[in-house]
């Protein structure tokens, strides 16, 4: 048992909470499209054929933006083949995948997913096989205003009002040997620069997003960055970053510090952004759009070229037990931590593979236990993100040496005078006795900050998991933190081994 303690005091932030933070994403893969979001014919299925089980939870999980076709589909997707009446839409095969892609979901019934489950859409345009003139062809597809060709074909079928989506991925994963149409980091540099100036002759107010690199262990990692934005730093406002955890070797002391590699990978995006601005003596951040991120055990999945072909086939569908949201919890803070520079982050994926949300084709839809740190995290970090003062023991890890014991942020709204503690502890068999010292916060004032609340996502059985059967079985229980009668301002909370934990706070009086 170690203690632990965090000091508060909103005269250190670090900036302000990114809604765009807690994005997600929708690719055409598995069963996240078909039999995720969208089931004609289902018994919750909308008069667009969108399962309404899929969107509350979408909604309660409290998603903000999603990410669209793809992913490595997106590297060999035809857009056109997703407009128009679904009768006439062509099968064709996904060679990312290895799939049957019926098109019966497209860009427009993405569009009017996206508006009822009210998150804005974020896409991207396939820079694998096809190029510059496809992307604009898209852009005047979705954003123009009717009188010419493409957006009038919008409105023929069906949307008249422009989509207006803001943000453009310029491609996914090229760096990566797998995707369709890789390429080298000047072939990229070049069709992104070509692309993005393109697509700023039709709108010079989009955000443009650059790949950036497909994992930190990328042999083309940091090169790869600095070769792009030295073409295309005036062009574009983010460059992406990609990452997914998994205990490898069964090492899972080094999995529960994942974040330690979220961390090093953003300052070093940023450094290598920071670098390109200061040869071209520019005072232009570039930020991080860190668009995939999530657990995902890639080492059960042999590879794209040794699947089947199928239609909406079970394709990653990992199942999340309680290690893996303390993780997940444990990663969301890091973004946090690093709101300065990190714009936007997705969760890849939205439903079934890798997600928080599980379906059944036909029948029930539940949470993953991953589920649950990402709703409470999107639904009470608001305002500004502190910088925390810890003090707490190290843990030692075979991947980054040793490392603190907990993983902390916070968040103060002074509009409402909320303050959010996201803590977990990444020890494995210490429990943190927390002394929480608000202090600073309040200049001393005993009465100014009162307990709301304090829920935690533990299980004595770390190896625990949601399923159809047992929906519920890992959920946000209470933990037992308490404020300290004498003086006030300090809250002591008993943090178990393998533990995420949000604990509320508000000025005064709760009512
Ligand atoms: O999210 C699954 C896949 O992971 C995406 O298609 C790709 O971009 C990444 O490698």
């Amino acid at each position: 048992m170690g203690a632990a303690t965090v000091r508060l005091d909103p005269a250190f932030a670090v900036g302000p909470v990114r809604p765009r933070i807690f994005g997600s994403f929708v690719e055409h893969m598995g069963r996240c499209v078909y039999t995720g979001i969208y089931e004609p014919g289902h018994p919750e299925a909308d008069e667009l054929g969108f399962r309404e089980d899929v969107a509350r939870f979408v909604r309660e999980l409290g998603v903000t933006v999603v990410r669209y076709p793809g992913g490595n589909f997106v590297s060999n997707y035809k857009w056109e083949d997703g407009v128009g009446p679904k009768a006439d839409r062509p099968t064709q095969l996904d060679l990312a995948w290895r799939s049957v892609e019926t098109n019966q979901v497209g860009t427009d019934d993405f569009m009017d997913w996206a508006r009822g489950v009210g998150v804005e859409p974020m896409m991207a345009v396939n820079l694998g096989t096809r190029g510059v003139q496809e992307a604009i062809d898209l852009l005047l597809y979705c954003n123009a205003e009717t009188g010419t060709s493409w957006p009038d074909r919008r409105a023929k079928n069906g949307h008249v009002e422009p989509h207006d989506v803001r943000v453009w991925c310029l491609g996914n994963e090229m760096d990566g040997p797998w995707q369709m149409g890789h390429k080298t980091a000047e072939e990229y540099a070049r069709v992104a620069e070509e692309t993005a100036r393109a697509m700023r002759r039709v709108d010079d107010t989009l955000e443009l997003v650059a790949c950036g690199s497909s994992n930190r262990g990328m042999p083309t990692f940091g090169t790869w960055e600095r070769v792009v934005l030295e073409r295309c730093f005036d062009l574009v406002d983010h460059i992406s970053a990609h990452a997914y955890y998994e205990p490898v070797d069964g090492d899972v002391d080094s999995f529960l510090a994942s974040g330690e590699d979220m961390h090093r990978f953003i300052e070093s995006v940023v450094a290598t952004a920071d670098h390109v601005a200061a040869v071209k003596g520019s005072d232009k951040r570039i930020m991080v759009s860190f668009d995939e991120w999530n657990v995902w055990f890639q080492g059960r999945f042999h590879g794209e070229s040794s699947l089947a072909i199928r239609e909406a086939p079970e394709l990653i569908e990992d199942v999340y037990d309680v290690t893996d949201a303390v993780v997940v919890g444990s990663l969301l803070i890091t973004l946090l931590q690093h709101t300065d520079r990190v714009s936007m982050a997705c969760q890849a994926q939205l439903v079934n593979v890798i997600a928080p949300i599980a379906t059944k084709p036909g029948g029930a839809s539940w949470k993953q236990t991953i589920f649950h740190p990402f709703a409470l995290t999107a639904q009470h970090a608001r305002g500004t993100v502190l910088r925390p003062a810890v003090a707490c023991d190290t843990v030692e890890t075979k991947a980054f040496g040793p490392v603190d014991q907990l993983v902390v942020t916070a968040t103060h709204d002074p509009e409402t005078g909320d303050l959010a503690v996201f803590v977990v502890n990444r020890s494995r068999t210490e429990t943190a006795e927390l002394t929480l010292d608000v202090a600073a916060a309040v200049g001393g004032d005993p009465t100014a900050y009162t307990l709301v609340e304090h829920l935690q996502v533990h299980d004595d059985d770390t190896s625990a998991t949601n399923t159809e059967a047992q929906p519920d079985r890992v959920v946000p229980r209470a933990g037992d933190a308490a404020v300290d009668g004498t003086h006030g301002t300090t809250l002591t909370a008993t943090l178990p081994a393998t533990s995420w934990h949000c604990i509320r706070l508000t000025e005064g009086t709760v009512q």
